[in-house]
């Protein structure tokens, strides 16, 4: 091969850089991969430097520079006066074969739970836009004032918080367990809490602290895929429970074999925004006692409430030590905090302590601390005040919106959900067709049916997130919503039997 060809082989993959020392990892990067893939073979002389550097309009230094880190690495022999050559070392090594493409579908070579976990994901890359439901509105969030204590207790004078964690931050259990009693008649010691990298860690640690393999855990059906997922990843067995009006709805000879734990969504059933009944809170109670089994209670956003206060725990009302409380600051500060705590039992707390200790290594103090002091200054609740209008407004809004276009073809079920909007259709529309064809409209709603484990339990509809979507540009994305589906209901394309 003579020259002309390999500086031909070498700009044909080359791509001008912002930078000199950009420049360099690029050639040096288009020639390594030529070499390991055998478009340049051993012995095969490269272009002098100054014909290359003037082929790519570079600086002759930079093509020299690539070229004597290709030398080191043995990729490249150089000899003075006769050139530089694709070192024959290579022709006898085995090369590595790049991976066709570097983000795949691999599956071989997990394990069946790996799998089982990969194909069965729910999470959204998207995260913004309307109406994606999950996410609070981070525009009101008062950054200067989080930025301010974040700086604080990052300072060489605290860097005791620089350390793992053990349980979490005193001073954050504290006021957590402060605010519990003041708004969720919660009776619980500081101790008793434990602080977590979000509820989904909350929900791995009391799975695998309480629950062995097989395990029956009963889950509302439809509820939180992430959950969900989060159970089946421990080997449990994920018993679906249908809920009602009146939130999870077990019948009596469903008790004859009791699971060993219950997730459930008290204060508003995820998806569809039910409060359980104070009649069901009490059998659940009952049988929970009776049978030894573990409630876990999922409050997300209890916070955000809008004509009612908030509701009081399923935890304050066990006196039998059977329920874990898991509140999130997710739904109230932002989602990337991940930030969350556990209220367990008394006598949990040693084993849940070690167990969340040396499953997941805590950390993270010093954003508790910050965390701490956003909430004892009040700001906290400052925040949610202010919010909980912003978001009131919104849903009235979106919710006028499809009782007023889409009356009598859906129904909005009574929900005290803070920042999601259910929407049943009463047609069997396809929802999950629907929320496909909106999203290649700019519009993002989860359909109802992806809550379901049983398809028994299916409820068609939609999961309308509008606490990030101000109330002005509400009418585009809505008006997308109405038109696909009056188009599916003209067409009877996208009917579900
Ligand atoms: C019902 C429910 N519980 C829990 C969570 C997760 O909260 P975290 O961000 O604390 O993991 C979500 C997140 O969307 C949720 O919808």
């Amino acid at each position: 091969m003579d020259t002309r060809l390999s500086c031909e082989i070498i700009s044909q993959s080359f791509e001008a850089q912002p930078t000199e020392a950009g420049q360099r990892v690029k050639l040096y990067l288009c020639i390594r991969q030529a070499i390991l893939e055998r478009r340049l073979g051993p012995g095969t002389a490269l272009p002098p430097t100054r014909i290359l550097a003037a082929e790519l309009g570079l600086g002759r230094n930079t093509v020299v520079r690539a070229y004597d880190q290709l030398v080191v690495e043995g990729y490249l022999d150089s000899a003075v006066g006769s050139g530089t050559f694709v070192s024959d070392a290579i022709g006898r090594t085995r090369v590595p074969q790049r991976p066709k493409r570097m983000v795949g579908t691999r599956r071989e070579g997990l394990s069946r739970r790996g799998n089982r976990i990969a194909s069965n994901a729910s999470s959204s890359r998207v995260q913004t836009g309307a109406f994606m439901p999950g996410f609070p509105d981070v525009v009101h969030f008062p950054f200067a004032t989080w930025r301010r204590l974040l700086a604080k207790h990052t300072r060489y004078e605290e860097r005791h918080l620089a350390q793992y964690g053990y349980g979490g931050y005193g001073p954050l259990k504290s006021v957590i367990a402060d605010y519990l009693r003041a708004t969720r008649m919660m009776s619980c010691s500081p101790q008793q809490i434990l602080i977590v990298n979000g509820s989904h860690q909350a929900l791995d640690l009391c799975a695998r602290m309480l629950c062995d393999p097989g395990d029956a855990v009963w889950m509302e059906d439809p509820g939180y895929w992430g959950a969900r997922n989060v159970l089946a990843a421990t080997d449990v067995n994920v018993v679906p429970i249908p809920v009602d009006a009146n939130g999870i709805a077990p019948r009596e000879e469903d008790w004859d074999r009791p699971p060993r734990m219950i997730f459930v969504s008290p204060s508003s059933q995820y998806p569809m925004g039910a409060v359980l009944s104070l009649e069901r809170r009490l059998k659940l109670l009952e049988h929970a006692e009776k049978h030894r089994t573990w409630i876990i209670e999922d409050d997300y956003d209890n916070e955000i409430r809008y004509h009612a206060r908030p509701v009081a725990s399923l935890f304050g009302l066990s006196s039998s030590q059977r329920v874990i409380y898991v509140g999130t600051f997710s739904k109230v500060m932002y989602t990337g905090l991940r930030l969350a705590y556990l209220v367990v039992p008394e006598d949990l707390v040693e084993a849940f302590t070690i167990g969340n200790a040396e499953l997941y290594r805590e950390g993270r103090m010093q954003e508790q601390a910050a965390l701490a002091e956003f909430i004892e200054a009040g700001h906290f609740t400052a925040h949610i005040r202010r919010m909980r209008g912003i978001y009131q407004e919104r849903r009235d809004r979106l919710k006028a919106i499809m009782e007023s276009r889409l009356g009598g073809l859906v129904s909005i079920p009574d929900s005290l959900a803070g920042l999601h909007l259910p929407v049943r259709f009463l047609q069997p529309l396809d929802d999950a067709d629907l929320a496909s064809q909106a999203i290649h409209n700019g519009v993002i709603f989860r359909p109802l049916s992806m809550y379901a484990i049983d398809p028994k339990n299916r409820q068609l509809g939609m999961n309308l997130g509008f606490a990030a979507v101000p109330v002005e540009k509400m009418d585009a994305p809505a008006d997308t919503i109405v038109r696909l589906i009056e188009a599916s209901l003209r067409g009877g394309g996208s009917r579900r039997g």
